[in-house]
């Protein structure tokens, strides 16, 4: 779909959003068609693992950085509130607070693609907020942190953290795509852990939501205009790096035009 979406634009210029190593992402092609390939993500490791041709590197722009502007920021919040307290439900109200304050801003380079591509990044967006808390948090209050994990204060703060994230995420699809350009938007909708059991059977315990809703498509508002529409499973095959343990994620992906 990412080529797809590549063959309906002008080949001035693409970005891909929240790009990791590029793994899924057809870059060979993208690289010969456009002009300019910009690659988003805020880990620079994983961006310098993108292999590009020598004759087209030229064409590849790195740039590392948050796509909510606020992880950083709310992050030395928590260190700082961290160390003025030592009674960990007080320290679980304090983050939670400051989480339900954070408003996520829209990501913008000051110019436009042609083609945006954002693909399984929508739903990723807190998890960096939420892992380094829960560490932050581990770090001063060891024999707490599954109560911290667990708190229903916690979980209501960070679950609507993420869901600002989104939303602001979306505002930043929108404004960073060209008036003719097209957004290439997909992400994992459910997934869940599968393993062999005893009499060499696949099983799962259940599939869990990643997104607001089941529907990819409720994120969108009448500005957006669906061209093309897909859904399909990705499997990540149990390996025994991942302790024999596989995933299944089902995922929806939308080519948008903008209105
Ligand atoms: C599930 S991976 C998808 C990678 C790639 N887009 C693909 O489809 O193969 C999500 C990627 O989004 C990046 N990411 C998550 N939150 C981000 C943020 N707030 N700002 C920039 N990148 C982010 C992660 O580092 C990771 O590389």
């Amino acid at each position: 779909m990412i080529q797809l979406a590549s063959e309906q634009v002008e080949p001035g210029a693409a970005i891909i959003l929240g790009a990791g190593p590029c793994q899924e992402i057809p870059l060979p092609a993208l690289t010969e068609r456009f002009a300019s390939v910009t690659l988003n993500d805020w880990n620079e490791s994983s961006l310098e693992q993108v292999a590009v041709s020598p004759e087209r590197s030229s064409k590849v722009l790195r740039l590392v950085a948050d796509l909510t502007g606020v992880t950083t920021q709310f992050l030395e919040q928590v260190t700082e509130s961290l160390a003025t307290t030592d009674d960990p439900e007080q320290a679980i109200e304090k983050i939670s607070a400051l989480a339900d304050a954070v408003t996520p801003q829209v990501f913008s380079t000051g110019q436009s693609y042609d083609l945006v591509v954002a693909s399984c990044v929508l739903c990723q967006l807190h998890l960096e907020a939420c892992n380094q808390a829960l560490a932050l948090f581990g770090a001063t209050f060891p024999q707490q942190v599954q109560q911290f994990r667990a708190s229903t204060r916690w979980v209501q703060a960070m679950y609507g953290l993420a869901r600002r994230m989104e939303r602001a995420f979306i505002e930043t699809v929108h404004g960073l795509v060209a008036s003719k350009g097209r957004i290439y938007l997909s992400e994992t909708i459910q997934g869940c852990f599968i393993h062999l059991n005893p009499e060499g059977h696949w099983m799962t315990d259940g599939m869990y939501r990643m997104t607001h809703t089941l529907e990819l498509s409720d994120y969108l508002d009448a500005r957006f205009h669906v061209e093309e529409f897909g859904k399909w499973v990705w499997v990540m095959p149990p390996s025994s790096e991942l302790g024999f343990v596989g995933r299944l994620y089902k995922v929806q992906g939308f080519i948008l035009s903008i209105k």
